[in-house]
């Protein structure tokens, strides 16, 4: 073989092997087959204006589904509503403003679902987000646990009635980075520095495990609620990190074998908000959650005792 077909066929070679490797994880992270029509269902989907909300609205919608685009900035909202219809002009798209850093905003939101849409069918607690530097919620609380947890602890509390009343679904989206997460009830609340050692961000994972507490307790008082992790997926979730494009090619390994698209990630969201996804055996309180499409079990050690103190003092701090 002569060398110019050489310094051909290698680059090739190597291009294909990615190519193919790429598609293998994306087979692995999994896809929703089902497409069935959700024509008549409403969902409520916190953070609905980007990322895994965004693409779990745009799939709903594309199954006709109507859908109620909870987000704290409007203009946002509009734009996303916006790019739906280039997609699909199926379903309904109803923005109405939502900022979980507020419990102000949030009793109002709740008060104009109660009174438009009492009977929705599924409540997606998506909205998260991970900052750097401290910052707080209207009620003083570190932004972490005020937005990701206490907020759709609220959120979940001033809509009980109607979630009861209507059998109505809970997703939970939480993060695999809730296994290294702790609650440390000393400090709940307050902001904390990372440590020299800390390689990842503990209020963040903190906030993550909190989510699947909050998950178990509301499986355990016999609501219809499912918790996930949509893998590490490509969103501005990263926005406070600000990566560059070096960082993509630093990191390009991971990238390749790890970074999900939006739309890759949000398959677990659409599959826990429109299938049958929990059993005797797997669920919340057994420490199952949905990642790739699937049950997965947890490494965490859930302990009873951590997980209705987190629940009690969650209550005390929206009543307070
Ligand atoms: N991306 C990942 O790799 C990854 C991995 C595991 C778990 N997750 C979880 O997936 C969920 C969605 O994240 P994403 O990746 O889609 O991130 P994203 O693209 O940054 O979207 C986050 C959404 O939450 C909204 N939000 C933030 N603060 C809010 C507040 N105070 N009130 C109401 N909405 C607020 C944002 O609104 P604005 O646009 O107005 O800021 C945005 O719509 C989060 O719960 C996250 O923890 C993500």
């Amino acid at each position: 073989m002569s060398t110019s077909l050489l310094y051909l066929l290698v680059p090739v070679g190597v291009g294909v092997g990615l190519y193919a490797i790429r598609k293998l994880r994306e087979w692995q992270w999994g896809w929703v087959r089902n497409s069935s029509s959700l024509r008549g269902k409403v969902y409520i989907i916190t953070g609905a204006n980007t990322g895994l909300g965004f693409e779990t609205a745009l799939a709903l919608a594309s199954r006709q589904a109507t859908i109620i685009m909870a987000c704290r900035n409007m203009d946002r909202a509009g734009d996303a509503i916006s790019r739906i219809r280039q997609t699909t002009q199926e379903g309904e798209l109803i923005p109405l403003e939502l900022d979980l850093a507020s419990f102000e905003s949030i009793r109002k939101f709740a008060e104009q679902v109660k009174g438009r849409f009492p009977s929705f069918d599924c409540l997606i607690n998506n909205a998260g987000l991970a900052m750097r530097t401290p910052q707080y919620t209207t009620e003083k609380h570190e932004i972490h646990y005020g937005v990701n947890h206490l907020g759709h602890f609220l959120l979940v509390d001033l809509l009980k009635d109607n979630i009861r009343a209507n059998g109505a679904r809970i997703v939970v989206v939480s993060s695999k980075m809730h296994e290294k997460g702790r609650i440390d009830f000393e400090h709940l609340g307050q902001w904390m520095e990372r440590g020299p050692r800390d390689r990842t961000n503990n209020l963040y994972n903190n906030s993550k495990l909190m989510n699947f507490y909050f998950a178990r307790e509301l499986y355990k008082q016999g609501y219809n609620v499912h918790v996930l992790c949509p893998g590490l997926c490509h969103t501005d979730f990263f926005r406070d990190y600000n990566p560059r494009w070096y960082h993509y090619v630093l990191f390009s390994p991971i990238v390749l074998f790890f970074l999900r698209s939006a739309r890759q990630g949000a398959q677990n969201i659409i599959h826990c908000a429109t299938d049958n996804v929990n059993t005797e055996e797997k669920n919340p309180v057994t420490g199952y959650f949905v990642t790739n499409v699937q049950q997965t079990k947890s490494k965490t050690k859930f302990d009873e005792e951590t997980s209705e103190r987190l629940w009690k003092e969650s209550f005390k701090a929206i009543n307070a």
